[in-house]
């Protein structure tokens, strides 16, 4: 794992977009799996300015995002649907077929097949070249919550309360936060060539922590990426502060050869 420690958050997500970016200029038929929740907004906001203002082009990506409520049809205001077209795709010249978000409007009886055909989805893509991640507060990816399996593919999930009421600002109340979702697994998310995890904030550095020093866990399902060949960790100092070899960290930064930059 690559832990990388930036001053503050824009600095973090300027830096996840080069990677991103980099990834597009050398394969321009990329296949990028997506975050959605607050973590990605201003790493969105950077790949938007990187394609208005030097035409990074979007138009053979493919993109699979993690997760979706069940219950919510795509025009709803708080699905995930809404979130990436209202904050990423009406803005890049991306191609609609090659947009692929999890459904969350499936009758119970659909549910199984479809997140099979996800999977299948995903393969006949090529496989995921980036997967970029959040982390929930209890060190939750995608919405594999804690006891996951670390093999675990795309399915359906309960939340937890404390994810319910950490969602709530997207919705009324908690009580309208729904109690299920369609999620890549962690198996499906460990398959992704490489991962970019940020977080933010002190509210996260627990599970940074527990994510990055603590052993691999089911309970804490971010620290399966302890297993993945090419995971980076970009933290702003708040969501840092709590792991114990932070100068490590920072040293094996500044020793980084520059051609391994992006
Ligand atoms: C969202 C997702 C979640 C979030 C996590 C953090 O697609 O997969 O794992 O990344 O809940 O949410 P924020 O970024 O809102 O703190």
């Amino acid at each position: 794992m690559e832990i990388i420690i930036q001053p503050t958050r824009e600095q973090v997500s300027k830096l996840g977009a080069k990677y991103v970016a980099q990834l597009i200029r050398q394969k321009p038929n990329a296949v990028l799996g997506l975050a959605t929740g607050s973590t990605p907004l201003a790493l969105y906001a950077e790949l938007v300015r990187l394609h208005r203002e030097t035409g990074l082009d979007f138009s053979q990506v493919t993109t699979f995002n993690l997760d979706e409520y069940l219950g919510l049809p795509p025009v709803h205001p708080a699905s995930y649907h809404h979130f990436m077209w209202e904050n990423l795709f009406q803005h890049l010249n991306v191609n609609p077929k090659r947009v692929f978000i999890p459904r969350g409007d499936l009758e119970d009886e659909e549910v199984a097949e479809y997140c099979e055909s996800y999977e299948v989805e995903i393969q006949r893509a090529g496989g995921i070249d980036l997967q970029i991640l959040g982390i929930g507060g209890d060190g939750h990816i995608g919405f594999n919550e804690p006891s996951s399996s670390l093999a675990s593919r795309t399915r359906i999930k309960t939340l937890t309360e404390r994810t319910r009421a950490d969602n709530a600002s997207f919705f009324n109340s908690t009580e309208t936060v729904p109690q299920h979702v369609i999620t890549m697994g962690i198996g499906t998310i460990l398959e992704a060539r490489e991962v970019l995890l940020l977080a933010f904030g002190v509210s996260k550095a627990e599970a940074v922590a527990a994510s990055v020093e603590g052993p691999i866990a089911s309970f804490v399902p971010a620290s399966s990426l302890q297993l993945h060949r090419r995971a980076r960790f970009l933290l702003d100092e708040a969501a840092a502060s709590k792991l114990i070899r932070q100068d490590y960290y920072r040293w094996v930064y500044d020793q980084k050869p520059t051609w391994q930059n992006p």
